[in-house]
């Protein structure tokens, strides 16, 4: 018995912030942004937004798309480091929001990685006997955890979510295998400290932090296009395929010179990779399940097709997972 995917939904706030729009609160250029990173523009939250509120929407229109009723979910797992509150856990939030009763929820944490981490987690449920049926979803406010001084890390980010409906198949379809990894000892860099213990105020009187999000922008780069690409290509070789067998690659969408890079390392050529980074920049957890909603809906990603999906965040963490849809 394995899982396959057996619904896709997403959901984006409305608002668009464009480049030009950062234009006016750093040093930045519209010009300086596509260039270096692909990114035109991307979506925000108003202010004070629950991201339980993007997660049920984008949860509902995967439902619909599998033609599941909320009471027939078992388990929801929400990937996220924007949760709503610290507890209870933004995944017991959509249960309520979505009516989903019969449900166990929970989230986890893998920062960009987390979709790829809850899938892995949501599988191994399913096979494991302790349900039938899974709601996974990506879902992130983070420009909540931005800082608009720093031209390195806010003009990046976006926020949005998206949903897959995991189910029972036989084995050797659908999830074909997910592959996850993380090096804690590179924690460094990539990390937002405010919120949590370690950067935490005091009975004395000393303020915490802000919760926002601090990196190196080049050791980041420099990792996920080694590990996305080297995960991408053990996905492929456990199952026996190579990258002619592909019929979408979807990256995680963080900077399209790094998917480039990744695409060119697998060898899978352009017109087999789905990028929708431009609209939305990098949102996180969310940015995969958003993209195969996407390429789904625009008829990329149809019945019987081998999709590999990849991706790398904060931890740091990357993995992989190769999907017959
Ligand atoms: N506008 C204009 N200039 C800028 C900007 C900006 N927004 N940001 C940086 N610069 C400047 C720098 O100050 C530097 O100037 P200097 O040469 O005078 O010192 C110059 O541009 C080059 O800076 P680099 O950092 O070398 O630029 P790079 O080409 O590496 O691009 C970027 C930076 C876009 C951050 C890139 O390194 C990147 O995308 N890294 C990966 C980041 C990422 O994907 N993070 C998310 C991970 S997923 C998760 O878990 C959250």
């Amino acid at each position: 018995m394995g899982t396959r995917i057996s619904g896709v939904g997403m959901y984006a706030p409305p608002r668009v912030m464009s480049n030009k729009d950062l234009e006016k609160l750093v040093e930045t250029s519209d010009e300086w942004i596509r260039e270096r990173t692909g990114i035109e523009e991307r979506r925000v939250a108003k202010q004070g937004t629950p991201t339980s509120d993007l997660a049920a929407e984008a949860a509902r229109c995967a439902l619909e798309d599998a033609g599941i009723a909320p009471d027939a979910v078992d388990i929801i797992v929400v990937a996220t480091f924007t949760p709503d509150m610290l507890f209870p856990s933004t995944a017991c939030f959509v249960q309520s929001k979505i009516r989903a009763k019969n449900a166990f929820a929970f989230d986890i944490s893998a920062a960009c990685t987390g979709f790829v981490y809850a899938l892995s987690i949501a599988d191994a449920l399913i096979r494991a006997g302790r349900g039938k049926t899974a709601l996974v979803i990506g879902a992130e406010i983070v420009t909540s955890i931005l800082d608009y001084t720093d031209r390195n890390t806010c003009i990046l980010f976006g926020d949005g979510a998206g949903a897959v409906v995991l189910t029972e198949c036989p084995e050797g379809e659908g999830l074909l295998s997910c592959h996850t990894y993380s090096d804690g000892d590179l924690w460094g860099y990539l990390h937002g400290p405010g919120g949590g213990t370690a950067a935490a105020g005091t009975p004395d009187g000393e303020e915490a932090p802000k919760r926002v999000i601090t990196m190196s922008g080049n050791e980041v780069f420099k990792h996920a296009v080694t590990r996305m690409g080297e995960v991408s290509l053990e996905a492929l070789a456990v199952n026996g395929f190579t990258k002619d067998d592909v019929d979408l690659f979807i990256p995680h969408q963080a900077n399209l010179r790094i998917i480039k890079s990744v695409g060119k390392r697998i060898g899978i050529p352009d017109e087999r990779v789905f990028i929708n980074l431009a609209q939305y920049g990098n949102t996180s957890a969310a940015s995969i399940p958003i993209a195969l909603a996407e390429a789904r809906a625009q008829g990329r990603c149809k019945k019987g097709d081998l999709v590999l999906m990849a991706a790398f965040g904060g931890g740091l963490t990357w993995g992989s997972a190769l999907v017959r849809m």
